[in-house]
């Protein structure tokens, strides 16, 4: 049902594969909370716990789902419908995910695109203390009207890219926006490391500190990696269904997950050195990079400048990350309901507005509409990224492991036989009993079991 194979889209080149991908991954969970949740758990300790959960859980899960998208070549729900019905609710949770994640993460995008408007214009540093950052950010995300103009502004930039197409758009966007985003993330930690006093946040981003590590901070950092990587919600099924034959699925995963990491890292260099060398506390939560940052950059020379490209960064990870996130949607329209891919496009672009533009209200007017205590923001933030996330990641891993014809994975990722993959035994091994028991116990631990 639903299959178009012969009008499906492929991507240019391997190249291609891994910028696309590294796009979804790279984005506001590795700039914007990456840095805060490291700070808070550990610093270096938590490092090395999250480069073990990203190598060997996260890389071997995102084979897994390259794997079933490149042998359907079909979108998450018929990806999985067309391998076994049974299973089909797994593409299902992986579709209504990425909508619900847009709801939120729209509207966080449009933060960043407002603070570089803010940082252009001038406004930003007009600012003269911390506490009058705190107060502009509290003013500007309760405000009834700018944020949601904002969220609808990147609403529409999204939609822009994904309307031309996977080629034309998702492509071409990702071949232009990967590059700079390398090489403002290497201006900028360049720039950070020559401040005085820096040293002491890189000491601190790098020194490990395992009096901080509890068996709860190895369930953040896989929590932090799986949200970071885009694994479990049928992004990485969608994108590889676009991938070519030639693709060397393995090469891909190790690229994709080597380049998050490194951006991850990256910004944590950016960002400490900053926050030592003004002499502020470092473990400032969520709101690190919306109001201690301002006022840091605002004390520096040429205070615009590095506040206009921090933004532009920020800009540029959230915008590809969103279309990746709107493309499992669009693609799930198109296919299995049947509507052209501009009508598709449109109705995941209307319903997500709408969904963001509500989530964007329910921290100021609409506050009082909460759903187990939380409001709209905050619960599609925590049924995502607690509850479907995980879920998307353990039942993927009992599919690949225990369902899927062995000889289409081993195909797959040996495209069909004319790659070596030795440890195709250990590899299956992870995905039938190592990863679901720890995915479980995230999954437990989530949900405040123990
Ligand atoms: N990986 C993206 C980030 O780090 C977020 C994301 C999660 C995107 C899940 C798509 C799906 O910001």
């Amino acid at each position: 049902m639903g299959n178009h194979p012969h009008t499906r889209a492929t991507l240019g080149s391997k190249l291609s594969a891994v910028l696309v991908t590294a796009g979804s991954s790279v984005g506001l969970g590795n700039i914007w909370r990456f840095p805060y949740v490291a700070g808070d758990n550990g610093g270096g300790a938590f490092l090395v716990l999250y480069i073990l959960c990203v190598l060997l859980l996260g890389l071997p899960l995102m084979i897994a789902e390259f794997s079933v998208g490149r042998a359907t070549r079909l979108n998450a729900v018929g990806a999985f419908r067309s391998l076994d019905r049974r299973w089909s609710f797994l593409g299902y949770n992986g579709v209504l995910a990425a909508f619900l994640i847009l709801g939120f993460y729209f509207v966080v995008s449009g933060w960043t695109a407002e603070y570089l408007v803010g940082s252009l214009s001038g406004a930003l540093a007009r600012c003269t203390s911390s506490a009058e950052y705190a107060e502009m950010f509290e003013t500007f995300i309760h405000n009834p009207w700018r944020p949601v103009l904002y969220t609808t502004l990147f609403v529409l930039a999204t939609h822009f890219v994904i309307a031309k197409g996977v080629r034309n758009g998702i492509e071409r966007s990702a071949k232009l926006l990967m590059p700079v985003l390398f090489v403002i993330l290497v201006v900028l930690a360049v720039h950070s490391l020559t401040m005085p006093g820096g040293g002491a946040g890189l000491r601190f981003f790098f020194r490990p500190d395992f009096s901080k590590v509890t068996p709860s901070t190895i369930l953040v950092a896989l929590g932090q990696a799986f949200f970071s990587l885009s694994i479990g919600i049928g992004i990485m099924v969608t994108y590889a269904s676009y991938f070519g034959r030639e693709t060397n699925l393995r090469h891909t995963a190790l690229n994709v997950t080597l380049i998050d990491t490194l951006v991850a890292i990256l910004s944590g260099v950016v960002i400490f050195p900053a926050v030592f060398s003004a002499g502020i506390e470092p473990a400032s939560g969520p709101s690190l990079v919306f109001i201690t940052l301002p006022s840091i950059f605002r004390d520096m020379p040429l205070s615009m400048v590095w506040s206009s490209i921090f933004f532009l960064l920020l800009v540029i990870a959230a915008l590809t990350s969103t279309i990746s996130l709107h493309e499992v949607v669009t693609a799930y329209l198109h296919e299995e309901w049947h509507l052209n891919r501009r009508a598709a496009t449109w109705a995941t672009t209307g319903a997500t507005a709408v969904l963001g533009a509500l989530a964007s209200l329910s921290l100021g007017v609409l506050r009082d509409w909460t759903v187990c205590g939380l409001n709209l923001f905050d619960s599609l933030d925590f049924l995502t990224a607690n509850i479907m996330l995980p879920a998307g990641g353990f039942f993927t891993c009992l599919f690949v492991g225990w369902r899927l014809d062995r000889a289409v994975l081993r195909r797959e990722i040996t495209n069909d036989g004319t790659l070596r993959f030795r440890i195709f035994g250990a590899f299956l091994f992870l995905l039938r009993y190592v990863l679901p028991v720890i995915l479980l116990a995230i999954f437990l631990d989530n949900l405040g079991l123990f």
